[in-house]
């Protein structure tokens, strides 16, 4: 029997318009990915790893091609719909943490679960603890080092315990100590939650430890 993949992307192309001409930036771009598969994605600067990941986890459009996740094609659906899946079945992590500076670290884990109109306090607490912020939890991002709000990132992007999560560079505003800290809780918390992960990194030490390294070029995978 065939094992149903989490992702599938197909012949995706992704265009710029500029002024009065177009850049292309991803071109026919075709993958999938396992359940629980760790997948690093490598690449010099510019090449186009974040519009990929962008498009993988729907948060755009590809020009032409499809994106399907969980058997649901994220290119048919409306961003009212699309903005509800990646609260729900998607985890993201951005280089730049993206934290709600309003919210504390507690209210930023259950936030995807608040929109989903969910509430899970173990789970919540469980992670909040697994990322080491048990006595931070009051804290507001502007109050924390760039570990820890990348570790509340982590936690948010687990909650709602979606079958892939993205991260695009988690650990490129991070010194070394914090960096290997947090890509140590994130690989720990995949296996735990059993969620497929793609990672833009640099890396050559942690693509070696993925199941699979995609290299893209100019915006073609080669
Ligand atoms: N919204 C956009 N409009 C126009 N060009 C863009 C846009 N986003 C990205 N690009 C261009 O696409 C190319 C790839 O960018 P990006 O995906 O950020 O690369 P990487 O993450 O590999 O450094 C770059 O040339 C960048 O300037
Ligand atoms: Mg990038």
């Amino acid at each position: 029997m065939m094992t149903e993949h989490v992702l599938t992307a197909t012949n995706i192309d992704k265009s710029f318009a500029l002024d009065d001409s177009s850049i292309d930036v991803l071109r026919d771009i075709s993958l999938h990915v396992n359940p629980g598969e760790f997948v690093a994605i490598m690449g010099k600067s510019g090449s186009g790893k974040s519009t990929l990941l962008s498009l993988l986890a729907g948060l755009d459009q590809p020009t032409t091609g499809s994106v399907v996740l969980n058997g649901e094609d994220l290119t048919a659906m409306t961003e009212e719909d699309l903005a509800l899946k990646r609260q729900s079945d998607i985890g993201f992590v951005f280089q730049s943490f993206h934290l709600i500076p309003t919210l504390t670290v507690q209210e930023n884990v259950e936030f995807p679960l608040s929109i989903a109109r969910e509430r899970h306090p173990e789970r919540v607490d469980r992670l909040i603890n697994a990322v080491e912020l048990g006595h931070r939890r009051n804290s507001f991002p502007h109050q924390l080092s760039g570990g820890e709000k990348q570790r509340t990132a982590i936690a948010r992007a687990l909650v709602a315990q979606p079958k892939i999560l993205f991260a695009d560079e988690p650990t490129g505003n991070l010194d070394e100590k914090n960096a290997s800290q947090v890509m140590d809780l994130l690989l720990d918390l995949q296996k735990v939650f059993n969620t497929a992960l793609v990672i833009v990194t640099h890396d050559p030490g942690l693509a070696k430890m993925a199941d699979r390294t995609i290299t893209i070029v100019d915006g073609r995978l080669v």
